[in-house]
């Protein structure tokens, strides 16, 4: 179903993922609007101008969510990564809640690829499964999106770009799966226009595969200059729990299982590989980073 005269509701349409799920809801004929914090901020003024209608809210304004649902097809639901855990956990089942009371036909949470089947313990890492969780036990058509890691975290200033070195979590001969953020909109239109297939599923999503050695290629290639890649040192992993996690869940967690990439082709015909996003819109973090330092 797609052209609904009913619109879905995006959250987060200001930033990465749903400002790229507003554009690709757009360019497949949905009705878009979103729940924004402050309509006159640049961010809201160009999407009211791509034809998105706002209304002003924020997470904790639950009557203004109820409202802004109830003639609504779908839900898009992206929390921020700076919440802490326990707002992070309480907003997406908010969220999720009233998109149930409301009858939503159609609702799309974006959670993170690093989740696995065991809870960790440690409250941050614990945020989605147990909002996954949740949205799991309401009587309404779900599907979770795990979006593994953006293409955009390879090419923030601080990551030895500007002195001709990649600095990542992977070992050099070892696959990452990468996400260009504006592939996720393009999944996600593919989801909400068709319930029989996606409702129910928790879907992993990829744009593209590369070991730290072809990323060291591609980024020389395109930056001109050589770039070496290497792998944070073990003591500065074994310092930093996050970094840590995420290593660990690259090695042989839930980073590391493959995601088909004919399926992903399938699903969205446009997918970006790691070398065309780098020479697209990647292009201009990376000449950034390339000129910044930590
Ligand atoms: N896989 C990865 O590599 C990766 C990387 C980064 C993040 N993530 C995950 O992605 C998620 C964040 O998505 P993102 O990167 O698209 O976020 P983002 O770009 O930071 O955007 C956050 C959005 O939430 C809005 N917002 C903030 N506080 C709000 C509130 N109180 N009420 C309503 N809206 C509010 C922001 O509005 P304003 O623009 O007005 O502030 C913005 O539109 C997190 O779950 C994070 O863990 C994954």
């Amino acid at each position: 179903m797609t052209n609904s005269k009913h619109p879905i509701l995006v959250f987060g349409a200001t930033g990465r993922q749903g400002g790229s799920v507003a554009k690709a809801l757009l360019n497949t004929g949905w009705v878009v609007r979103a729940l924004v914090l402050d309509p006159t901020e640049a961010a809201s003024v160009q999407l009211r101008n791509s034809g998105v209608e706002l209304v002003q809210g924020s997470f904790e304004e639950t009557d203004v969510i109820r409202s802004a649902m109830k003639d609504a097809y779908g839900v898009f639901s992206v929390l921020p990564a700076n919440l802490a855990a326990e707002d992070e956990v309480r907003h997406g089942i908010s969220i999720a809640d009233i998109a149930a009371e409301t009858g939503i036909n159609h609702f799309a949470y974006s959670s993170g690829a690093s989740v696995g089947n065991e809870l960790t313990g440690v409250p941050r890492f614990d945020a989605k499964p147990r909002i996954e969780a949740h949205v799991r036990g309401l009587d309404i058509a779900t599907t979770i999106i795990r979006p593994m890691i953006f293409m955009e975290m390879l090419v923030r200033p601080g990551f030895g770009l500007d002195e001709g070195r990649l600095i990542s979590l992977i070992r050099p001969d070892h696959f990452i799966q990468l996400t260009a953020v504006e592939d996720i909109g393009r999944f996600v239109a593919a989801v909400l226009a068709d319930k029989p297939r996606f409702g129910g599923r928790t879907l992993k999503i990829a744009s593209d595969r590369l070991t730290g050695r072809e990323l060291e290629i591609a980024f020389s290639e395109v930056a001109g200059r050589p770039i070496s890649y290497e792998r944070f040192p073990d003591d500065i992993l074994a310092a930093n729990t996050d970094l840590a996690h995420m290593a660990k869940s690259l090695e042989d967690g839930p980073l590391a299982e493959h995601v088909d990439l004919e399926v992903m082709r399938e699903m969205n015909p446009d997918l970006l590989t790691f070398r065309s996003w780098l020479a697209g819109n990647g292009r201009r973090s990376l000449d950034e980073a390339l000129r910044t330092s930590a």
